[in-house]
């Protein structure tokens, strides 16, 4: 029987709720085609602070390198709003990131069609969305040097620096485009190179990169006007390569496209083994312990564990089918509910998605 182990990041907030109702659908899919995934929970983010007064201790860190994949819940609580800098929950995020060397992020916006009229835009604008972003996550601004607060002319003066190598722009550019081989060969790379260096380097190598994949269509947008387009008319794109820190900013107006940020998966990968998998939304410790919160982005980051880590195409979409089928049937966590349809709880939802699994 094949054995995967997966690093379980529960982290704050909400963040168990949501991955519970994930490892009940693992199970349920490892029931199904005979693997077993074996569970190793670690503390993350600011639970991990109040044990180890670090919110990335080395024992999460080695259990999530030694692992074949990570689940993650979210990080971050309120409590946590006036630690230092270094040792804030979502420091854990980047420092995991870089440390395991998740260059490159695939956050999906689909719009499913149960669900097309709770978005905050027009039906017929979004209804059809799928879209994959895929941002660069260990480089940029987030990650440069030199960078801080010092003084400089008798004032304060707060600096960072948003820089590429190419080959960091080489590696993500690939996986964009092998993303976009695998659905409708359009990637749109979006930048600011009508003002900045970094962007222009940005274009050339992407530009490089595309005589590779011959069979894609590249477009350029600057990333204001990406903004816009991707409320004006979504449908437009197919897969948006960016930097960190814009694909940090469009992935999250993308979140609404669908309607709620309960939805959305991603996933972190390197250019070996590890790979992280989490909800993109944030860990909601004011909804903690109600069992209220939707855990389909959860569920769903777990289907992108089945397909990226362990290339269980089938299984993926078992999963994918069984949540269509909860929404079909009307099952709705609170953040999608409308009167008439089904108010289900956070591991209500989870085992009707099992179930559908199973059945
Ligand atoms: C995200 C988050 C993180 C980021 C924060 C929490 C560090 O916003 O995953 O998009 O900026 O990357
Ligand atoms: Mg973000």
């Amino acid at each position: 029987m094949k054995s995967y182990k997966i690093a379980l990041l529960a982290g704050d907030g909400t963040g168990k709720e949501v991955t519970d109702e994930a490892v009940k659908v693992l199970k349920a899919v490892g029931n199904k085609y005979s693997v077993d995934f074996e569970f190793e929970p670690q503390l993350i983010g600011g639970c991990a602070y109040d044990v180890y007064k670090t919110p990335l201790p080395d024992v999460t860190l080695e259990t999530a390198k030694e692992a074949d994949a990570v689940l993650l819940g979210a990080v971050g609580d309120w409590k946590y709003d006036k630690l230092p800098p270094e040792v804030r929950p979502e420091r854990a995020l980047l420092g995991i990131r870089k440390e395991l060397n998740l260059f490159s992020n695939l956050r999906p916006a689909v719009v499913y069609p149960e669900l097309t009229h709770i978005s905050p835009l027009k039906s017929e604008i979004v209804s059809g969305t799928d879209i994959m972003i895929v941002r660069e996550l260990t480089g940029d601004v987030y990650f440069g040097t030199p960078k801080g607060i010092e003084i400089r002319n008798n004032e304060k003066f707060g600096f960072n620096n948003m820089c590429y190598y190419e080959s960091e722009i080489r590696r993500i550019a690939h996986v964009a485009f092998r993303v976009a081989m695998q659905r409708n060969k359009k990637l749109c790379s979006v930048d600011k190179a009508n003002v900045l260096d970094v962007s222009r380097l940005w274009r050339e190598v992407t530009t490089e990169v595309s005589k590779e994949y011959p069979e894609v269509e590249l477009s350029f947008m600057y990333v204001d006007n990406a903004a816009m387009q991707i409320i004006r008319n979504p449908k437009q794109f197919d897969v948006i390569l960016t930097g960190n820190i814009f694909g940090d900013i469009l992935s999250d107006e993308a979140s609404m496209l669908p309607g709620s940020l309960g939805l959305l998966p991603s996933a972190s990968l390197s250019d070996g083994k590890s790979a992280m998998y989490e909800p993109i939304h944030g860990s909601a410790p004011d909804l903690k312990g109600q069992n209220v919160v939707n855990p389909i982005a959860a569920v769903l980051s777990g289907a992108m564990m089945l397909k990226y880590s362990f290339n269980m195409d089938n299984a993926y979409k078992d999963v994918e089918n069984a949540v269509r089928k909860a929404l079909k049937d009307g099952y709705r966590t609170k953040d999608i509910y409308e009167p008439g349809l089904k108010l289900a709880g956070t591991s209500q939802i989870g085992d009707i998605i099992t179930s559908n699994i199973l059945a």
